[in-house]
């Protein structure tokens, strides 16, 4: 069951404001190519672009890597962009970075396609050895290694739209 709200809605907001701003003064008004990994990114990239001043076009690129709460480690590519981005200024939104795994596969198919600029923005960072080689940009929260919920976040594709992020506590 949930254990406790890690991030209430309204801290996230605030940091999205921030990040936002840090975003826009990056690309000096350049397009922005925003790219959501589905699904669990929706809720952040959406609450993200809407606070940029920057033009965006949007994009998403879904690949499966989950069973459980556990990190599979097959990745697989279940939908990719249906634009083209070479030469574009692409902004790679995600949700949480847990092993890595599936953000250095993206980063390597996303880079091969010689993009102007590849960068990360990810609402959350799990403080893990699997993942200190992978720097995001635009980072919303450095959390610890528990399995959470909401704002995106899913356990078997449940408790998505919580407006929070919260901790899933299997024991109790
Ligand atoms: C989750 C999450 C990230 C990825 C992070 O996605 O949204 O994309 O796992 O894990 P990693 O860093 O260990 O690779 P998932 O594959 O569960 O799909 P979802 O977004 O549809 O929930």
């Amino acid at each position: 069951m949930i254990d406790h709200i890690l991030i209430s809605e309204e801290a996230i907001a605030s940091r999205l404001s921030v990040l936002a701003r840090e975003i826009d003064a990056a690309y000096e008004g350049r397009e922005i190519r925003a790219v959501g990994v589905l699904k669990g990114s929706v809720f952040f990239l959406t609450d993200l672009l809407k606070r940029l001043t920057s033009p965006v076009s949007v994009d998403f690129i879904q690949v499966r890597s989950y069973a459980g709460t556990q990190s599979s480690g097959n990745i697989q590519l279940v939908h990719d962009l249906s634009m083209d981005i070479e030469g574009q200024d692409v902004l790679l939104c995600e949700d949480v970075i847990d092993t890595g795994l599936t953000l250095r596969r993206i980063l390597e198919l996303l880079s091969s396609r010689r993009p102007r600029s590849l960068k990360i923005a990810a609402l959350l960072k799990k403080q893990l050895p699997e993942n200190a080689g992978l720097k995001a940009d635009f980072l919303g929260f450095t959390i610890g290694p528990e399995f959470v919920i909401g704002y995106g976040l899913d356990l078997n594709e449940r408790y998505r739209n919580l407006p929070h992020v919260a901790v899933w506590n299997p024991k109790s």
